[in-house]
């Protein structure tokens, strides 16, 4: 594996690969790389000649500074994972070589990011269409890789490849868990013991909300998921809002979408964790 850090070497090595014809697969993350990192990089691998992961902890995403300086770094654990799962490129830029100039593009990414995320952290969607627009011009990969934890997120990030035109394919890939339901996140080794433990709840009454929906409308099932994760000490749930999976916007019917998914943000002591579940019927 090679490891880019300039922007001139990664355009210079992508040259390279497009004249061999070879196809590419990006996955961007931020590091702290687990193994729902490297199930989007299996992913790639299996359906692209080069696979190139980008590392970097995209400041203009972070509304919050404490976030930001908090969000774990582990460049070296990163590249032996990295190697391991047969990576080809990994560009790990300085915050200077992504940004040797303010970013001042402000995307109209509509209604997708008008709700939930959108509200809760103004500015951090425009930071991602900021920095995947980017990587998308550096690298001008056939396919992009994106994880379905961050449901929203792939939405913004259509609209966003909408908006600027890119010829190419996300691709997004199922939660991966732990083996007590925790969504996998770079943020959980934040988590402390007793965090951790309880933690698992937020998945484990998602899904017995899957059973109480049957029976129950979407503001009670709402309702019923927000006091039962309230009720688990350290645990509060900034919001969870039920949404047409096509539009991202709020339904208050079942049958308002044709595949609901109910997303939740909760924060378990100071660390803020985000889950979904899909309200298959
Ligand atoms: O999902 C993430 O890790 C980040 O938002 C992304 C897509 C790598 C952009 O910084």
């Amino acid at each position: 594996m090679k490891v880019i850090r300039t922007v001139a070497e990664l355009k210079q090595k992508i040259t390279e690969e497009k004249a061999l014809r070879h196809s590419i697969g990006l996955v961007p993350t931020m590091g702290a790389l687990h193994a729902g990192h490297i199930s989007l990089i299996d992913r790639a691998r299996a359906n692209n000649d080069i696979v190139v992961v980008s590392v970097f902890v995209n400041p203009t995403q972070f509304n919050n500074p404490d976030d930001l300086r908090t969000y774990p770094r582990t460049e070296d654990a990163d590249c032996e994972k990295l190697i391991s799962a047969g990576v080809d490129y990994a560009f790990i830029p300085s915050v200077e070589e992504i940004y040797p100039e303010p970013d001042n593009r402000v995307f109209d990414l509509g209604p997708v990011a008008d709700v939930m995320e959108g509200p809760m952290r103004p500015g951090h969607f425009n930071g991602v269409a900021q920095i995947v627009s980017k990587l998308f011009s550096m690298v001008e990969p056939n396919r992009a890789y994106f994880g379905e934890k961050d449901f929203q997120q792939i939405a913004v990030i259509r609209r966003m490849v909408e908006l600027e035109g890119f010829n190419l394919d996300i691709i997004d890939c199922p939660i991966k868990r732990e083996d007590d339901g925790l969504a996998m996140s770079s943020r959980n080794v934040r988590l402390t013991p007793e965090q951790r433990s309880i933690a698992p709840n937020i998945a484990r009454t998602l899904n017995a909300s899957l059973d109480y929906s049957l029976s129950h409308s979407v503001a009670e099932t709402k309702q019923y998921v927000i006091d039962k994760i309230n009720a688990f000490p350290q645990m509060e749930v900034e919001y969870y809002e039920i949404v047409n999976a096509a539009t991202m916007q709020p339904i208050n019917d079942w049958n308002d979408a044709q595949l609901a998914v109910g997303c939740i943000t909760v924060y378990c002591g100071d660390v803020r964790l985000i889950d979904n579940i899909k309200y298959i019927r």
